[in-house]
């Protein structure tokens, strides 16, 4: 994006009372051009929002309110084709937009801004922002959730072993297993369905922050951007970013969830384990170990968990302490945003596309569910509910046979009957049918 430059005069947008233009270095941290760019398609729809309603409300003539608005339409096409002219000099992409207006339109141009600040152009047009990001993540959660189905009801009846400490704890099936998996994007789902649901409340009409003289229609223009209805409070308005918040934690649990997967994958797939291996499509190789196969994939998308925290931390801290009402702080809300938006979806897709084309290998998991004892508990449960002892009892005579069979190194269910009953002497041979998987 092309520096900014530094002509004498003062900056053109505000620069009225300024004798001389900010410093290059002052620039360079002034500038947010290269970040909110994206905000554009927002930006525009407001702008157009807000002209019709000035017109509708004679607070602008027709003939101006038209030209802005058929000039919007215009960049909109220079900001879709590629053709529009960023410059840093305009520091953002609200006050990019306005300049590039004058330069299409003229003077009429100038009376865009009639009613309005940027402290509420920029909190509605990233609100606007953060309700169609989560929407569109909403349906990639819903897209991996459906490989999710798949798999859990194609491996409803492969037994695997279940774990408590990374230690063999009671047999379950694969597809339980991976159904959690379902079960945790789905509350991710709902959590940014409340998210979007609660910021949809619009801050335009707010101007910098005590409201506007200008006989404006908050409702209309609300109701125009997709907004349940206008914030009431002017000064919550446009110093709330608490919606930013939420997303961010959003955003950030459901990267944890995926990494809790990650890990499992990448244990799963070491040769120890060998329950799962995963397509080329989704792995790399090493160097210098030519045998190497490895779930970078799944490496990678755990690894970004770190910054979708990251990212959370950064924007409550950005907000921590501030005054009411607009800080400049606040234009740092847009990076973390932005970047946790671009990364969840991306492992969104990569575990999509990893988890949906994997192998697993229920042949070895069904092995492995027959070692360490896991059907344990089913005969604890046995001699509660066949003798009716006290679970406690049960626990402490469960645990003596199963060191009967570490000891004779075999499974629970190839020890003799009379060595079990020599434990406990009701146990009947009924007990074999809980000691098999
Ligand atoms: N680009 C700024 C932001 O994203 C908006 C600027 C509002 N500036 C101001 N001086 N009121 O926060």
């Amino acid at each position: 994006m092309a520096k900014a430059k530094n002509s004498k005069k003062s900056n053109k947008m505000w620069g009225g009372r300024f004798d001389a233009r900010p410093s290059d270095i002052m620039q360079q941290i002034n500038v947010s051009i290269d970040v909110d760019s994206r905000l554009w398609p927002q930006d525009i729809a407001l702008s157009k929002a807000h002209a019709e309603m000035l017109g509708r409300q004679k607070i602008l003539s027709k003939k101006d309110a038209d030209a802005i608005v058929s000039g919007l339409g215009k960049i909109e096409k220079e900001l879709q084709n590629g053709t529009f002219p960023f410059r840093a000099e305009f520091e953002d992409i609200h006050m990019n937009i306005e300049a590039r207006l004058r330069e299409l339109i003229g003077d009429a141009a100038g009376r865009l801004h009639t009613a309005r600040s940027r402290n509420d152009q920029v909190a509605t047009s990233f609100r606007m922002w953060v309700r169609d990001a989560a929407r569109d993540l909403i349906s990639e959660i819903e897209s991996f959730q459906a490989t999710i189905k798949k798999l859990s009801q194609k491996h409803a009846k492969h037994i695997m072993p279940g774990y408590t400490h990374l230690q063999p704890a009671q047999p379950v099936t694969l597809g339980r297993h991976l159904d959690a998996y379902w079960h945790m994007l789905n509350r991710d789902k709902t959590r940014l369905e409340d998210c979007a649901k609660r910021l949809n409340k619009c801050p335009l009409g707010s101007a910098a922050l005590a409201g506007t003289p200008f006989p404006i229609d908050r409702e209309f223009t609300a109701k125009k951007l997709g907004f349940d209805r206008p914030m009431q409070n002017t000064m919550d308005a446009v110093s709330a970013r608490d919606f930013a918040n939420e997303f961010l934690f959003a955003c950030a649990q459901c990267g944890l969830h995926l990494s809790r997967l990650a890990e499992e994958i990448i244990i799963w797939s070491t040769p120890s384990f060998g329950f799962v291996s995963l397509s080329d499509q989704w792995s790399t190789g090493s160097s210098i170990m030519p045998q190497k196969k490895n779930p970078d994939s799944a490496e990678l998308v755990r690894g970004k968990t770190g910054r979708l925290a990251g990212n959370l931390i950064s924007m409550m801290t950005i907000m921590k302490g501030l005054p009411l009402t607009y800080n400049r702080d606040m234009q740092e809300d847009k990076p973390p945003v932005f970047d946790s938006y671009d990364t969840i979806k991306l492992c969104l897709q990569v575990m999509n596309g990893a988890i949906g084309s994997a192998k697993f290998n229920t042949a070895k998991m069904l092995q492995d569910s027959e070692d360490g004892y896991t059907t344990a508990t089913a005969l604890a449960d046995w001699l509660v509910m066949e003798l009716g002892l006290p679970f406690r009892d049960a626990h402490h005579i469960t645990g003596t046979i199963v060191k009967m069979a570490e000891k004779k190194g075999c499974k629970l269910s190839e020890l003799a009957l009379k060595d079990m009953q020599s434990v406990e002497r009701r146990i009947t041979k009924d007990i074999f049918r809980v000691l098999k998987i």
